[in-house]
This record gives structure tokens, C-alpha cells and sequence, in this order.
């Protein structure tokens, strides 16, 4: 029996197909690689010692996709795959909804047929919206504000109808909140195609002089020094996160918030990447990004009680390892 991850060459992808193989189970990946590169293969044979059955496809394609189940013998699906940057998604939203609703439509259709039941998906704080208060419960309202966090909002609520219509899935939603860090080893880390959207990747590159200056979006938020201030989580507890799902025996619908439960400020962050690294962030305060919100941070009770999460890293370990990456990459 296998387990198949969508998008498993993608930064959290990637980390959770390590901690699968770890589990020793067997592992089958599709992957377009439209944000992620062929050789993370190989660097997870590197960490882990172990082959993956690798497909390279778009799951836009329901006929490729169907060969896989075909082939495989399928037990249950971790599903990642998805366009992520919440900026591009304005400008071409018509693109995110055909790309990540279509890929899971077609995968949703296939695991009904194949008889596949268990299902994991990526989904994201973004779904909370600017929330009223903190910390986020996963029983707060849900709202977007951009195409991307509806393609999320929106396969949550296929996923709720499809269990209500069969109740024999057994589907799991992990809104993630702000993942960051990088595989001790630095081989694995966050790699995004182009300039940077997220804050991390963008230290990561003004650190090893790819990128001349940071600018830090707003300080006039109402937080701890005015900048914004998120959940950051090390991206493996987060991978962690779905071995632990996958192997909760709870039946039915269920979501969980995978965060910290602490708030961080950007200056925060910044601050403590150049102490544990020895370096120094040239940044730039300017006016506030479209969107933003100023401070998202989770209740990981459900996730503590229910899976048994618990998160192992702090801010100091997720800025030591995205440098040790980042320097390892560049
Ligand atoms: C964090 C903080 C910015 C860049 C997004 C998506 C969310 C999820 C995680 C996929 C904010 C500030 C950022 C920069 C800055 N992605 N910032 N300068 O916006 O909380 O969440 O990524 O699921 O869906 O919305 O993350 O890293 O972009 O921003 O000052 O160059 O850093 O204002 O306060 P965000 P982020």
C-alpha cells in the first residue's frame, strides 16, 4: 500500500515525503514541477536512503492521473499540489481557480473510483481572513481575500460536501500558518522560483547577497513594534504534522490548525536571523503590502489533544536552518 503526495517535490511537500519514508512507509510522487526542482528526488534518497516512484505530470490531466491509480496501489493521499502565491493569484486568477480546483476535482473523482478513502489536505491560515480575535480556532469564520485563499476555501467546502455525501472518506484539513526553516541537513528548504513573496525566503536571499535589501512592509500595525506579526512554524513539525494525521485513527471530517500558538513580529524575526547567523539584514521600513493583516496567530489545542502535535523548534532553530540551506544552495 502507498501513500501518495501531491506535490511532493514542493518545500513542505518534500519534507513530509523524508518523514514518510522515515515511517517506512512506501511513497508515490506527482509533481509538474511548475514551483519545484527534479533533483529533491535524489536529496531525499541523500536524507533517507530510500527510492520514491516519481510522476511528472500536471493533475490537470485526469487521464495521466487515472493511470497512476491504475498502476499504484493507492492506501491514501497527501495532496499539496497547488499554485501558492497569493500576489500572482490577483493578477491572473483564472489560472488558480483552473489549476487547483480542476487538479483536486480530478483527483477527488479518481480516489472515489479507485476506492480510495483516506485523504490529508494542504490547506492554509489564510481561510480565517482577519480574524476578530486571538488565537485563530479552527471554528473561527472563514473569509479570503485573494483567489488563492479561496481555491483553499473552496476545496474545503467540496471536501465537506463530498463527506457529507459519503461519509465514508476519511478527509483531513491542516491549515497551516506560516511555515519556515529547512531539513537540518540543508539539503531541503524553501527554494521558490523568482523574487520572493514570503518573508523568510526573502531574508534568506538579502543574507547570501542575492538580493540587495529587505523591505519591511509597514510599522504601523497595531503589534508589539508595529510590524506584522505571524505564527511561525518549523516546516518539520509541520511535515511531522501529516504523519500524525495520517495515522489518526478519528474517522470523518476533521481540521486542524498546525502553528506554534506564538505570534512573531517581522523586526522579531529579523532580528533573531542575524543573531543566530552573525549577520545583518540590510532592510528598509516602507508603507504597508495590500492585504496584510496585522497579527494571525493559532490555538493548536485540537491538533495537541487530537493527533498528538507538538511543535520541536523554535524562531531561533527555523532561522538557523533557513541559513544553513540558503547557504548551501547558493
Ligand atoms: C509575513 C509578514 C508581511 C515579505 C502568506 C500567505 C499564506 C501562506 C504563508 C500559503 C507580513 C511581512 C513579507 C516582505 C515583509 N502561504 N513581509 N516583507 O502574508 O503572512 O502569509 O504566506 O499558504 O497563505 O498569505 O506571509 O511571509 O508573505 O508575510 O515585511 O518582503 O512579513 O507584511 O507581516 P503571510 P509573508
Amino acid at each position: 500500500m502507498k501513500i501518495l503526495v501531491t506535490g511532493g517535490c514542493g518545500y513542505i511537500g518534500s519534507h513530509t515525503v523524508v518523514d514518510l519514508l522515515n515511517e517506512n512507509y512506501d511513497v508515490v510522487i506527482i509533481d509538474n514541477l511548475s514551483n519545484s526542482k527534479k533533483d529533491v528526488i535524489e536529496k531525499i534518497k541523500k536524507i533517507t536512503g530510500k527510492n520514491v516512484t516519481f510522476y511528472e505530470f500536471d493533475m490537470c490531466s485526469k487521464e495521466k492521473l487515472r493511470e497512476v491509480f491504475e498502476k499504484e496501489n493507492i492506501s491514501s493521499v497527501i495532496h499539496f499540489a497547488g499554485l501558492k502565491a497569493v500576489g500572482e493569484s490577483v493578477e491572473k486568477p483564472l489560472m488558480y481557480y483552473e489549476n487547483n480546483l480542476i487538479s483536486t476535482l480530478n483527483l477527488l473523482e479518481l480516489m472515489k473510483e479507485y476506492n480510495v478513502k483516506k485523504i490529508v489536505f494542504s490547506s492554509s491560515a489564510t481561510v480565517y481572513g482577519n480574524p476578530k480575535s486571538l488565537p485563530i480556532k479552527e471554528d473561527f469564520p472563514l473569509s479570503t481575500t485573494n483567489p488563492y485563499g479561496t481555491t483553499k476555501l473552496m476545496i474545503e467546502r467540496i471536501l465537506k460536501d463530498l463527506y457529507q455525501a459519503n461519509n465514508s472518506f476519511d478527509i483531513t484539513i491542516l491549515r497551516y500558518f506560516n511555515p519556515i526553516g529547512a531539513h537540518f541537513s540543508g539539503l531541503l528548504g524553501e527554494d521558490p522560483n523568482g523574487i520572493p513573496n514570503n518573508l523568510m525566503p526573502y531574508i534568506m536571499k538579502v543574507a547570501v547577497g542575492k538580493l540587495p535589501i529587505l523591505s519591511v512592509f509597514g510599522n504601523d500595525y497595531n503589534t508589539i513594534d508595529g510590524t506584522g506579526v505571524r505564527d511561525y512554524v518549523h516546516v518539520c513539525d509541520l511535515s511531522y504534522g501529516h504523519v500524525l494525521a495520517l495515522k489518526n485513527p478519528k474517522p470523518g471530517l476533521k481540521i486542524y490548525n498546525l502553528g506554534t500558538g506564538r505570534g512573531t513580529s517581522v523586526l522579531e524575526l529579523i532580528n533573531t536571523f542575524e543573531k543566530v547567523n552573525g549577520v545583518t539584514i540590510n532592510k528598509k521600513i516602507v508603507g504597508r503590502r495590500e492585504g496584510d493583516i496585522d497579527a494571525c496567530y493559532a490555538s493548536i489545542d485540537k491538533a495537541k489533544e487530537e493527533l498528538g502535535f507538538e511543535p520541536r523548534y523554535n524562531i531561533e532553530d527555523m532561522c538557523k536552518d533557513s541559513y544553513n540551506f540558503v547557504k548551501k544552495s547558493n
